[in-house]
């Protein structure tokens, strides 16, 4: 190969270095492909990848859910109980003519999960449990259209909350997004992590290790795990345009450690007792930045990924 000091391959008797080594570098840049590890893909991570029909079908489903989103927003206010806006849920659903994912999935007895403060995730929705001023929720809605699955969550204010509070939800918010920009084709999955981990932890939060994303399609957890914090599976697994998964951060501001309720089997909650928020969208893998699928109307409206309390997320 020709060296910085070699006469130039052009016979201009000039040094490479002077004449033509510049041009060729750029040219090597322009013709490059993008994101070479793709080729180097493992039959293991193949088999992630959606088709293009398979795509089209996360694409309705995330819709709809976001959709979905959407129009419970507004009834997620102080005085209503979470099982009421199962109610909702399940209706606007089915009137849809599309399938609660949560229904009866490996037992779980309602359409949607409502985990309130110290709750981490699948809280059971209950006419007993009354939202009120200064309580944070977060609803996780899952959707069947036509046989793929949608999934996404907010964590909400009802009223107003303190002040650390706030915090430890704008805190989740920002973390699902630096994840969801590190999910690029070509990056090893811990790049999720990565960008989530040391953030969140510089911010005071913690991290639920025991709960974490996951692939998604037409079952509602495929593999792999998406890990949010630092786990070495996730340097085996390099990101390749076509895989559908979702990242949905469990932010707490204790420990990060979690226990789950005895009596139901589901309700999981922070050891510590602190309070936890989550925020989750569905992913696609692109050849540029992920696409979101489970953006709502109001979010597209406004071209942003998430909105929280009147703070944008770009
Ligand atoms: N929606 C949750 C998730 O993000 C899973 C809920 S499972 C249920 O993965 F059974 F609790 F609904
Ligand atoms: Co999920
Ligand atoms: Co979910």
């Amino acid at each position: 190969m020709i060296q910085r000091n070699d006469p130039c391959w052009c016979g201009s008797g000039k040094k490479y270095k002077k004449c033509h080594l510049f041009e060729d570098e750029k040219h090597q840049s322009m013709t490059e492909p993008v994101a070479q590890p793709v080729l180097r893909r493992s039959r293991k991570e193949r088999k992630y990848v959606k088709s293009a029909r398979e795509i089209n079908g996360m694409e309705r489903a995330g819709a709809f859910n976001g959709e979905l989103l959407d129009y419970i927003r507004p009834f997620v206010k102080a005085g209503i109980s979470t099982g009421e806006i199962d109610s909702l849920v399940h209706d606007y659903t089915v009137e849809h003519g599309h399938i609660p994912a949560c229904l009866g999935y490996r037992g779980y007895p309602k359409s949607v999960c409502t985990s309130v403060n110290n709750i981490v995730c699948h809280g059971i929705p209950s006419s007993g449990v009354v939202l009120k001023e200064g309580d944070i929720v977060n609803v996780d809605l899952t959707t069947i259209v036509d046989g793929y699955y949608g999934d996404s969550s907010e964590t909400f204010f009802i009223g107003t909350v303190p002040e650390n509070v706030r915090h430890l939800v704008m805190v989740t918010a920002e973390a699902l997004i630096r994840g969801i920009d590190a999910a690029r084709a070509g990056a090893p999955l811990s790049a999720i992590a990565d960008a989530i981990e040391p953030f969140v932890n510089n911010q005071g939060c913690s991290v639920v290790h025991q709960y974490t994303g996951h692939g998604i399609g037409r079952k509602f957890h495929e593999h792999f795990s998406v890990y949010h914090h630092h786990d070495s599976d996730a340097d085996r697994i390099t990101l390749l345009p076509g895989m559908t998964f979702t990242i949905e951060p469990m932010i707490n501001t204790g420990g990060w450690e979690v226990i789950t309720d005895r009596d139901d089997g589901w309700t999981v909650r922070t050891a510590d007792g602190s309070l936890s928020a989550q925020f989750e969208h569905t992913i696609l893998i692109t050849e540029g930045p992920a696409k979101v699928l489970t953006l709502t109307p109001s979010q597209k409206a406004a071209g942003v990924r998430l909105s929280v309390d009147g703070v944008n997320f770009t």
